[in-house]
């Protein structure tokens, strides 16, 4: 079993914070979506098995007309094995989720909606330079429940800038009114090349400190607790039924297939591979059957660091078993030393087999792990 990652790198704006891969020039769409189709078709026997999830994501997926979005999803079902209960995530913006796409998409077979909500505020997505209001977000997402998507996400964003002046209580029970089955909550960062990195650089405003965003992050964890919401992952939370199946497999170590410009894939074992995060050079790369991609093969102590990685900040915790396989001697007594000293600030739980961070310190989880991991002998 295994999941496809389709990267779709196109927006109509450019968000002040975001530095994921994408282009807000259309020029090469059609050419683009044709090498996506054909790199579908090239990697089809790569990883064995059947494929369980479809995840598109971006950029923005929700930009691709119900012609492109059809011939990605046949080129899927010709090449590869598809499970009947396949889970297909669809990542959209608001502003382009009217009656008519919705209905597309679900004619299309898209049965999971993760909506890039990030805040019922104006005034903060004004100054994220978002395309849609706090309204439109509650239409579409009422809208699409209408027209019957019964697995919906949404993502949130927290941490802003203080003058912002952000009601995140307000932001949270409005996500929770919102009815939906699963809520994703990211600390805003601070990334290079970003217009947020600039003005923060030039002293316009600074990032909320740590204390803050520890705050905004507890008030999160508890209200989403009080409504039903496990925090299965530092930042996701839905019940049992409605993780995405999509994500948990990254969390487990489960092999996927990363197509389009700056996908990332993993064989499941030691080999990642990513491809080049630019649409020209992907597109030149597939038509003239040249380089677009790099491969990395992970030595066990490296798969073994990302196994903690993942692990810890997850509900699915770090396998003791599979570590102790991955180290020698040497390096397993060392990290032992370190999960002592955790467990001894009762910031890491050990079952008989798993090191758990329980929701409450969660949000340490990437130090902890940083902590933990095992350096080149
Ligand atoms: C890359 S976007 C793609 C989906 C879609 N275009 C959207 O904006 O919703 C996926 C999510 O990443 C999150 N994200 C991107 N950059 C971030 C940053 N610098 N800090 C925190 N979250 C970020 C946003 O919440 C966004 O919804
Ligand atoms: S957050 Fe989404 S819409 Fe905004 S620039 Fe990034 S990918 Fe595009």
């Amino acid at each position: 079993m295994f999941g496809i990652y389709l990267h779709i790198p196109f927006c109509e704006k450019a968000c002040n914070y975001c530095d994921f891969h994408f282009s807000t020039s259309f020029k090469v769409k059609n050419q683009l979506i044709d090498c996506i189709n054909k790199e579908l078709a090239i990697r089809k026997n790569e990883l064995l098995g059947e494929v369980r999830t479809i995840y598109f994501g971006g950029g923005t997926p929700s930009i691709l007309s119900k012609k492109e979005l059809i011939s990605i999803l046949n080129q899927i079902k010709t090449n590869y094995t598809v499970v009947k209960d396949v889970e297909i995530t669809f990542e959209c913006n608001p502003e382009d989720l009217s009656q008519n796409k919705l209905k597309e998409l679900i004619e299309a077979g898209v049965n999971r909606l993760s909506i890039g909500v990030q805040s019922f505020d104006d005034t903060v997505l004004k100054w994220m330079n978002r395309a849609h209001t706090s309204d439109k977000a509650i239409a579409c997402i009422e809208l699409a429940q209408k027209i019957g998507f019964s697995n919906i996400s949404i993502d949130l964003i927290y941490g802003v800038p203080l003058f912002l002046n952000r009601n995140w209580r307000t932001d949270i029970e409005k996500a929770i009114q919102s009815n939906v089955q699963h809520i994703s909550a990211y600390n805003l960062t601070k990334e290079k090349h970003t217009s947020l990195y600039n003005d923060v650089s030039k002293g316009k405003y600074s990032m909320p400190s740590q204390e803050v965003c520890s705050g905004k992050y507890q008030q999160i964890v508890e209200s989403l607790a009080k409504s039903g919401f496990n925090q299965y992952e530092v930042s996701n939370f839905s019940s049992k039924a409605f993780e995405s199946k999509h994500n948990s497999s990254y969390w487990s170590s489960i092999a996927y297939l990363g197509v389009g410009p700056s996908a990332h894939s993993y064989d499941g074992k030691n080999n990642r591979r990513w491809n080049v995060s630019n649409n020209k050079k992907y597109i030149e790369g597939l038509v003239t059957n040249g380089d677009y991609f790099e491969i990395e093969t992970l030595s066990e102590f490296e798969i073994a660091n990302e196994i903690i990685l993942l692990g810890l900040r997850s509900d699915l915790g770090v396998s003791m078993k599979k570590i102790k396989k991955l180290l020698n001697d040497n390096q397993f007594q060392v990290f032992n030393k370190q999960v002592d000293l955790f467990k001894k600030q009762d910031l890491i739980k050990q079952t008989e087999n798993k090191l758990l961070v329980d929701a409450k310190s969660r949000i340490l989880a990437d130090y902890i792990a940083r902590e933990l991991f095992i350096l080149p002998e």
